[in-house]
């Protein structure tokens, strides 16, 4: 919101706009400018450093243990665990969502912690166990947490929900999970951009129940 007052029209007062247009104008002009500036980017910076990755020099064999098996990957250096996962081992469960570690949608399990793997590297996590939600249930049994999700509607687009079922995991077994205030707050780090955060709530608070039964 703006104010359009006719002080703000003149170009002579503080917030006066370029070009003496008005503020209207200026704001039309800049939104168009942030716009582009806060539009989804075609390629990200990650998958644009990780197709540099794949020209230049310095790849190396990279073992990671990703829910029981090991596997060893050509990677160059920089490469995130997010894209090692999506990219090379063809888990796509863990979703990419900003990439930049602000939204939860990438997070994983190591040595039995959650982490956003889009700002881990590869190479940092060999020797760890990394568990994805792909490794999650029990052949065809679902995690308690996955049951819940299931039963109270914890997703409606569903992309952020691997992301959001690693982390309320995790959240239940910290110890983190003895009221919805309780839940709210240390699910804080996972967004979702359909709100489904009362579902997602409900489902971790009886998964909580269920995982300590
Ligand atoms: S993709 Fe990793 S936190 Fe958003
Ligand atoms: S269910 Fe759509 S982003 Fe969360």
């Amino acid at each position: 919101m703006y104010n359009d007052s006719p002080a703000d029209q003149s170009g002579t007062t503080p917030g006066a706009t370029p070009n003496g247009g008005s503020r209207r104008t200026f704001m039309k002009q800049a939104g168009g400018i942030l716009g582009l500036v806060m539009a989804p980017p075609f390629i990200s910076q990650a998958e644009r450093l990780t197709a540099l990755s794949k020209k230049v020099a310095g790849v190396s064999p990279v073992q990671l243990k990703v829910n029981g098996t090991v596997r060893t990957l050509q990677l160059e250096p920089r490469v995130s665990l997010l894209d090692a996962l999506r990219e090379y081992m063809g888990l796509t469960g863990s979703k990419k969502g900003c990439d930049h570690g602000q939204c939860g949608a990438c997070t994983v399990h190591v040595d039995g912690r959650r982490i956003v793997s889009c700002l881990s590297l590869a190479v940092m996590n060999q020797g760890k166990e990394i568990t994805t939600i792909e490794g999650l249930a029990q052949g065809d049994k679902l995690h308690p947490m996955q049951e819940a999700f299931l039963k109270h509607d914890g997703f409606q687009c569903g992309y952020c929900t691997p992301g959001q079922i690693m982390s309320g995991v995790a959240c239940v077994k910290e110890g983190h999970a003895g009221s919805e205030a309780e839940v709210r707050e240390w699910m804080s780090g996972n967004l979702c951009r359909c709100s489904a955060y009362p579902n997602i709530t409900a489902a971790i608070l009886e998964a909580e129940k269920s995982m300590k039964a």
